[in-house]
């Protein structure tokens, strides 16, 4: 096969892809040779900002075929029986940046993009049913404690144990991180959920709470402290090789999808907020019913193209599905479509990865010019709405007007706790408790008391323990024991050796 030649960005034809015009072989270089300063320029603006949070991560495409007929709680095209959908996975780790060790223990991102009919559905979620926080305004504090500090921009325990141990509702997410989930050995082998309590309304207008929950096919598997650090040295894109090495040898990912249905009125008298994101709702109460089957069997051709430049936002909802009064989602509803339009432009959701491809509808936004815009509609089509000529018009009917709650009440900013069980430490004990076996809560000891041990300051260190006392006495005491042995100085403590640092 002949090669094709070189061409400039205009698509003429270039002399030399090695030699810079100068004056006479060894003089200046002379700045209309054009082809070197685009060759250089565009090089200097090969980069989009790296995502603020889950910077580094990779993904693939799939399918999304539904098992089970749940039109009961839902009318979203993409969960009705016999539907197929196309979709983009992007797992991620969360305080890392690009480049960083795909094993540091983290969260793990698991956002999803479904190309419905109706327009795309994202679901951002994580490999965790809970998160540290349960009000987006501290979002930016949380995430700042968790990255690094201003002089040194090392990360820091101090910084982020003062930050957890002021923060008491942070405790259940953070017995998961320090448990074994928070090494998954792969992002196939790690479950996906929504986390968020989400609205589902079916075709009669009838509302449900509902929680996604991806429990993966691959079984759970998880990496010992000791692998992770190892391999965060050795293959620091361990997870990216691992999920395109399979896919690439036809080994597809798959995971199944469930929902905990709760009934629309349920949620005023449950004994916790079900709108609390610090929880799980017990199977017990509300049991798994299975939607369908995600398949991972795509990975992308252009990495930055299809997976730096994907945009997943929790406000891209399509009709049937909606949102909650979860304060955490009610921010991030904001969040992520205005972090898009400064990531990658204002325009983003033209991209090829981001368009709503499958829309029967194909997609008649009144959006119009901005940066890079290359779709346009005919110089006919008016560009204002209401109007007399033929342009596209809301459809009250099709979209999801039945979605909202009652709410009433003087505007205020609260942590009312109206639940009998509101509280902040009693999942986390009991997942530390119940959940955990012998062996797994051996081994979280060893790492909180690492984590808790390289912390510098007395009174952050003294608070840390306080808050694994009220997760559970008995761990509490455990941790200031284990803690004096290595040399922490804890009151109480005997001076000994000091802990490792162990990073999150
Ligand atoms: C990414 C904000 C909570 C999961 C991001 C990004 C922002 C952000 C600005 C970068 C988006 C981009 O540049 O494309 C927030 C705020 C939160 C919050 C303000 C709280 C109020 C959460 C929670 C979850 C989550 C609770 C999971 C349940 C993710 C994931 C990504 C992400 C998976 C990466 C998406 C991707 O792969 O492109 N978040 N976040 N975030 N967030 Fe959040």
């Amino acid at each position: 096969m002949t090669a094709p030649f070189t061409t400039t960005n205009a698509g003429a034809p270039v002399a030399s892809d090695a030699h810079a015009q100068t004056v006479g072989a060894d003089g200046p270089i002379v700045l209309h040779d054009h082809y070197l300063v685009e060759k250089l320029a565009q090089f200097n603006r090969e980069r989009v900002p790296e995502r603020v949070v889950h910077a580094k991560g990779g993904g693939a495409f799939g399918t999304f075929t539904v098992t089970n007929d749940v039109s009961a709680f839902t009318r979203a095209a993409l969960f009705q029986p016999g539907t197929t959908t196309e979709m983009l996975a992007r797992f991620s780790s969360v305080a890392g940046e690009q480049g960083s060790p795909d094993t540091w223990r983290d969260p793990r991102g698991f956002a999803l993009k479904f190309y419905t009919s109706e327009g795309n559905y994202d679901l951002v979620g994580n490999n965790t049913p809970v998160f540290f926080l349960r009000d987006g305004i501290k979002f930016p504090d949380f995430i700042r404690s968790q990255k690094r500090l201003p002089g040194s921009n090392l990360r820091d325990n101090d910084m982020q144990w003062d930050f957890w141990s002021l923060s008491p509702e942070s405790a259940h997410q953070v017995t998961w991180l320090m448990g074994d989930r928070g090494l998954p050995s792969s992002w196939r082998h790690m479950d996906g959920f929504g986390s968020h309590t989400y609205q589902w309304i079916n075709a009669a207008g009838e509302r449900f709470w509902v929680k996604y929950h991806f429990k993966t096919q691959q079984g759970i598997d998880n990496l010992s402290a000791d692998e992770a650090s190892q391999l965060a040295g050795s293959d620091s894109d361990h997870h990216i090789r691992d999920l395109h090495d399979h896919i690439e040898a036809g080994d597809f990912p798959r995971w199944t999808l469930s929902v905990q249905v709760m009934p629309y009125e349920d949620a005023k008298s449950y004994r916790f907020n079900p709108f609390d994101l610090t929880k799980v709702w017990p199977h017990a109460d509300y049991p798994l019913v299975e939607v369908g089957v995600m398949e991972l069997n795509r990975n992308p051709e252009n990495y930055f193209a299809q997976i730096e430049q994907a945009t997943f936002a929790p406000s891209n909802f399509v009709p049937g599905i909606a949102t909650s009064p979860d304060k955490m989602l009610l921010a991030r509803i904001f969040s992520y479509a205005d972090a898009h339009r400064y990531r990658v432009g204002t325009n983003h959701a033209q991209l090829p990865v981001n368009a709503p491809h499958a829309a029967s509808e194909g997609g008649h936004s009144y959006a119009k010019d901005g940066a890079m815009r290359h779709s346009f509609s005919p110089a006919t089509t008016p560009v204002y709405a209401p109007n007399s000529r033929g342009g596209a018009h809301a459809d009250p009917a099709r979209a999801a007007e039945s979605a909202g709650w009652e709410s009433d009440g003087e505007l205020t900013r609260s942590a009312a706790t109206l639940h009998p069980e509101d509280d902040d430490f009693g999942q986390a004990g009991t997942l530390y408790r119940e959940v955990f076996d012998d062996a797994a809560r051996e081994r979280f000891l060893a790492t909180i008391t690492g984590h808790v041990g390289a912390v510098r300051d007395d009174e952050i260190r003294e608070r840390a323990i306080a808050y694994w006392t009220n997760v559970d006495a008995g761990l509490g005491g455990a941790l200031r024991e284990a803690l004096a042995a290595t040399g922490a100085p804890v009151e109480g403590g005997q001076p000994g050796t000091a802990a490792e640092p162990v990073r999150v």
